[in-house]
């Protein structure tokens, strides 16, 4: 038997490494359907030929639903981020440059990002009143519609770098195909509740390397941060709330 080394311990999921695999373990807050959504998505994005880790299986392990895919040697961005804070401008280059290769891939099958995002802000009858909830939905029908592969949770901590440079993207649960800004939108939120500034400078290179305006991406955050309300977190409820509402953004 080779030697399990945990990687991850939270009550709804394990992650552990075992020889060349990582086991990613689900605890009963996950439906079959959500494992089986992200393992599809995964298998659709590999299809692209991204650099990303190889899906090895979807299983039962000790009773619970599993995915098994291929161990990625390196650190994660986030911690070669924290560890070498001098390298942020030179890492966050080659971040939006990775963030980009993922927007030029096409996967038909994927999931719509439209859909899901209105699906979530549906969900939000507890949180948004219903004419909040209208204005966000008129808002997604009026963005542009377009096809990119969407990794829909672009963040440091998804991406392994290898020793020689080589980067590799983890963590597909969230994949969708649609409109690269809101794409953007969502990975300067996930900045934004934790540093302003480093989000700034996101947002800058982002706009700069994409050739898109500020606004443009700016008109998807009402819509990302309320899709961010459906996780429930109690410490970005109230700001999450304050960037869902419309109007305040006119
Ligand atoms: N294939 C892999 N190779 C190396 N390390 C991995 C691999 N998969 C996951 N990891 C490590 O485990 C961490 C968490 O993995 P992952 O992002 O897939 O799950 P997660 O963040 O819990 O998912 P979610 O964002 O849905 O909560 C990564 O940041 C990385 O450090
Ligand atoms: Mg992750």
């Amino acid at each position: 038997m080779k030697e399990k080394k945990e990687i991850i311990a939270r009550p709804d999921k394990k992650i552990y490494r075992e020889g060349n695999t990582v086991v990613k373990m689900f605890g009963t807050s996950y439906s079959k359907a959500d494992i089986l959504n992200e393992a599809l998505n995964h298998a659709r994005v590999e299809e692209t030929g991204l650099k990303i880790p190889q899906l090895l299986g979807v299983s039962i392990v000790e009773g619970r639903w599993s995915i098994t895919t291929e161990w990625i040697e390196g650190r994660t961005m986030q911690e070669v981020m924290d560890e070498n804070p001098e390298r942020l401008p030179e890492l966050m280059e080659q971040f939006v440059d990775l963030q980009l290769t993922v927007h030029k891939q096409r996967a038909p099958l994927l999931n719509k990002l439209k859909d899901k995002l209105n699906r979530q802000i549906s969900s939000l009858k507890e949180e948004l009143d219903a004419t909040g909830r209208y204005e966000l939905h008129t808002r997604i029908e009026g963005m542009p519609r377009h096809n990119k592969v969407l990794h829909g949770d672009f963040n440091p901590s998804n991406i392994i770098v290898q020793e020689d440079g080589t980067c590799y993207i983890l963590d597909w649960s969230h994949a969708t195909q649609g409109n690269g800004s809101a794409d953007a939108g969502r990975t300067y939120l996930l900045f934004s509740l934790q540093d302003e500034k480093i989000a700034d400078l996101y947002l800058d290179v982002y706009c700069r390397k994409a050739d898109t305006a500020r606004q443009y991406v700016q008109q998807w955050l009402p819509i990302v941060a309320a899709a961010q309300l459906t996780k429930h977190r109690p410490e970005e409820t109230e700001v999450l709330k304050k960037w869902a509402d419309v109007f305040e953004y006119q």
